[in-house]
């Protein structure tokens, strides 16, 4: 898909981590520039890391659930970007605790960061792109949009509500030659649920179901959502496209 993605200004969120770095990779083998904005220290290192020749990517440091670094960062990366044609909202937490002991501090921090702060994501970049008509916006969601999950409470109610922003969005927005859809990675290996991955019990009945026979890397987030930042995609919107190697199908 070299080349598909050719003078597109793409923000990442979470893009220095995870499965977030894995679509920032995609898109930059795809010909875009990226901004990436995670909350770690190691988001110039991996700017540089994302960067060719000509396409200089940008590293923001901020906390996305502090509402004003929310919108400084969005500002600087638009600004650096020179405008934005595609955002895609990845970074996202997990507190696990069972549900009678979740804190309602652990749900406040949740919903802020994977909800609240998306949809004021979606909401600063889709006033630029209504303006210029075009754009589009794909928000990471999760399985736990399908199913309950299991010890992620508010997890799986910020998700459930990412999904349906995601739906309602594209409904006010498609007219307007936006696009905004959401994938749903299955079980991927990164920090977030290496109490999944790191429990051999949980991981090999979880893996029972996975047709495709292992865990998901970040890289493998890369193609759709490439697919769903390209005009190959136009006419795909409101979508929640699982990305889960056959696990929603078994
Ligand atoms: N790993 C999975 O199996 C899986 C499955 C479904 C959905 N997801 C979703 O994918 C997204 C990425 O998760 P991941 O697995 O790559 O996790 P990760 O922990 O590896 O990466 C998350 C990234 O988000 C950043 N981040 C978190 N809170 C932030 C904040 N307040 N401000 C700025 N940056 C912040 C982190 O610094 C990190 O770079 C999340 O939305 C997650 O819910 C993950």
């Amino acid at each position: 898909m070299s080349g598909v993605l050719e003078n597109r200004r793409v923000i990442v969120t979470g893009g220095n981590g995870g499965i977030g770095q894995g679509i920032a990779r995609g898109m930059v083998d795809a010909g875009a520039t990226v901004a990436i904005v995670g909350r770690k220290e190691n988001v110039a290192e991996v700017a540089r890391e994302l960067s060719e020749p000509g396409r200089e990517a940008i590293g923001l440091q901020a906390d996305l659930s502090d509402r004003s670094q929310l919108k400084t960062a969005f500002e600087q990366a638009v600004a650096g970007l020179g405008g934005l044609d595609v955002l895609v909202n990845s970074h996202g937490i997990a507190r696990v605790d069972e549900a009678a002991e979740h804190s309602l501090d652990q749900w406040d921090e949740t919903i802020e960061t994977n909800l609240t702060s998306v949809f004021e994501l979606c909401q600063l970049a889709g006033r630029h792109m209504l303006a210029q008509g075009s754009g589009k916006i794909i928000n990471i969601a999760s399985m736990y949009f399908f199913f309950g999950g299991l010890k992620v409470i508010a997890y799986t109610a910020s998700k459930g509500g990412l999904a349906q922003l995601t739906k309602a969005l594209s409904n006010e927005w498609a007219p307007h030659g936006i696009n905004v859809n959401a994938i749903a990675p299955g079980y991927v290996k990164t920090n977030l649920n290496e109490h999944v991955w790191g429990d051999p019990v949980r991981s090999a009945e979880i893996m029972s179901r996975v047709p495709y026979g292992r865990w998901a890397e970040p890289v493998d987030m890369a193609g759709p959502s490439v697919f769903l930042a390209s005009p190959a995609s136009d006419y795909i919107h409101g979508v929640i496209l699982p990305v889960d190697g056959g696990f929603m199908a078994r």
